[in-house]
């Protein structure tokens, strides 16, 4: 990536809009200077094109329900989510499980500037720029070993802290999983981060998955545990209501929710009248990912 800087993010690594943007210009025509090739210049390229939110559309428009179903739920109650001292667990098939301070997780990371499409599975979408670094460097910390096929997710249950556990709209703790060539995927990340700020706590803090071509539930906040298995992990949307949401929940515009289509998105911060936009076959990350679902049939293993 162009862009590259380590360690805890200081107050000096804040990026005002303006400047933010500024430099987004410089760094497209960086990248088409250079005629960067492979999956970093070709993701690197993509962005170029891409308007992000504002702050404010991505931290005041959350699903995060552990803090309440309501968009606004989160903003307003995340707040009491205590993200430092954080601990994750690293468990399974690795050669070095243990607990991992988030501080030492930080510290062993290369942080960086990642400007990915988000799509949820409701229909609307917005343009995210995140900071953090590539789970595959996370994995290969911990030792992936050679029978490990999947990887499991769980977030924080803190009943004190979470005011939304207290009713049953999920099996709490909210659990996810990947197949462990998706979790590998450069484009596949840990975020820590937004607009080079520490992640606001409705946005997952301190450590949340973002996996860009997956609708956005499989995104999941505030990472206690990653565990490597040889089969595949349950997934909270899938045990709530598994004929709506698959295990690969890969954004794709030909499968429609049972009821509702998949084929257009409400972009946030368009504004109440804009246009419908076309969604994207993965989210428009078909030529970093479609080889990794080679020979499935993505109707039948939506
Ligand atoms: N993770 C947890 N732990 N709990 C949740 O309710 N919601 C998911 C995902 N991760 C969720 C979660 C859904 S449905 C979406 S669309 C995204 O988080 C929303 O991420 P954002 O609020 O940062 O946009």
């Amino acid at each position: 990536m162009a862009h590259r800087w380590t360690n805890t993010l200081t107050q000096q690594d804040i990026t005002p809009y303006s400047a933010f943007l500024n430099r987004r210009q410089v760094m497209a025509g960086l990248a088409a200077g250079a005629g960067l090739a492979g999956v970093a210049g070709t993701a690197q390229a993509a962005e170029s094109a891409l308007e992000p939110n504002t702050l404010e559309d991505i931290s005041q428009y959350n699903n995060y329900y552990e803090f309440g179903t309501g968009k606004n739920d989160p903003a307003a109650n995340a707040h009491m989510l205590t993200t430092a001292p954080w601990t994750v667990t690293i468990a399974g098939m690795v050669d070095r499980p243990g607990d991992y301070s988030m501080a030492s997780i930080m510290k062993a990371m290369t942080i960086e500037e990642r400007i990915y499409r988000f799509r949820c599975v409701e229909a609307w979408s917005m343009v995210i720029p995140w900071n953090g670094f590539e789970l595959a460097d996370l994995l290969t910390m911990a030792g992936v070993q050679s029978g490990a096929r999947y990887v499991a997710f769980e977030t924080a249950f803190r009943p004190d802290e979470m005011p939304g556990v207290r009713y049953p709209v999920l099996d709490w703790p909210y659990v996810e999983g990947l197949r462990l060539d998706e979790a590998m995927n450069p484009l596949t990340i840990m975020a820590t981060g937004i607009y080079g700020k520490p992640i606001p706590n409705q946005n997952g803090a301190p450590m949340r998955l973002v996996v860009p071509w997956k609708y956005g539930f499989k995104s999941i906040k505030s990472i206690v545990r990653i565990t490597l298995t040889d089969s595949e992990p349950p997934t909270s949307w899938n045990k709530a209501n598994p004929r709506e949401y698959g295990f690969y929940s890969n954004v794709n515009p030909e499968v429609s929710h049972p009821r509702w289509s998949q084929s257009s998105e409400r972009a946030i911060g368009g504004g109440l009248f804009a246009k419908r936009q076309p969604t994207l076959m993965f989210n428009g990350y078909e030529q970093e990912v479609a080889q990794l679902y080679e020979g499935m049939d993505l109707k039948a293993q939506f």
